[in-house]
């Protein structure tokens, strides 16, 4: 099979962060100052020579299963009306990234041509070639999949060396930090041990697709300034990574 990566030893990375981040103190929408600090943070990466790719959540505009909760939505409904949730933050990181001077596209897993690219698989590994960071929207374009899965799949199909999945805690915690001040913080562990105890870093299909294709997920915290910078480049704040 042909190497796609043959001429680079550059990192390439996918963050995941979820689209509840974005909407910062508030329970819905985008701050601007979150945006503008994400932004920041991911330029950070592209000036130091790290290939990166993004997936963003909807979950500050819509999730698929709360939307069905009330039972007028169908799940498949809303999970499509979340999957265009994740299109808007796409776009809004994407305005926020080339405010930075960040060369940036974005590919939707659902044809929506008129506002951003379609998902093309080679497409995208030559917008990455180019330097440029790509940001996947529209999920797997699937219903009854999650931003976590389409993550993980798209830095499988990408080659990623890792996939960041950026929160707001550094680590795999037992139970919530927030919350409980025993908590404790699981520094690494296996894929089938974060399924086994039913330890959510992602959601089963996610985990099981990152086990089955050897793809490390690190936990960290997106809110700590250079953090992500500090992971990648210097290998420093690693806390919880889930890899065989
Ligand atoms: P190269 O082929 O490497 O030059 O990449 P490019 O992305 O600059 O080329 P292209 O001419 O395909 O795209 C120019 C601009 O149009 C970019 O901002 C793309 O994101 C955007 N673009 C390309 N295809 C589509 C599409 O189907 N829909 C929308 N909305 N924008 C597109």
């Amino acid at each position: 099979m042909q190497n796609l990566r043959q001429n680079t030893r550059k990192n390439r990375i996918l963050v995941k962060f979820s689209g509840e981040a974005l909407s910062g103190k508030n329970i819905f929408g985008i701050e601007i100052d979150i945006l503008r600090y994400i932004a920041e943070e991911i330029k950070l990466l592209v000036d130091n020579d790290i290939e990166v790719c993004i997936v963003i959540g909807g979950g500050n505009i819509i999730r698929g299963v709360s939307a069905a909760e009330g039972g007028i939505i169908r799940r498949t409904s809303g999970d499509y009306m979340g999957m265009l949730a994740t299109v808007i933050n796409a776009v809004a990181m994407q305005e926020a990234l080339e405010h930075f001077g960040v060369d940036v596209r974005v590919q939707s897993a659902i044809e929506i041509q008129e506002i951003c690219e379609t998902y093309i698989y080679r497409r995208a590994i030559r917008h990455i070639q180019k330097g440029r960071v790509v940001i996947f929207a529209a999920g797997t374009g699937n219903p009854f999949f999650t931003t976590d899965t389409a993550a993980t799949l798209r830095a499988i199909e990408i080659n990623a060396d890792v996939i960041l999945k950026a929160t707001k805690v550094d680590g795999v915690y037992n139970k919530d930090p927030n919350k409980f001040d025993d908590a404790i913080r699981l520094d690494k562990l296996s894929y089938d041990q974060a399924l086994k105890d039913n330890i959510k870093v992602m959601d089963d299909t996610a985990i099981a697709l990152a086990k089955d294709n050897n793809l490390p997920i690190i936990v960290c915290n997106m809110f700590k300034p250079r953090n992500l910078l500090d992971i990648i480049k210097y290998q420093k704040g690693v806390y919880s990574i889930v890899k065989n």
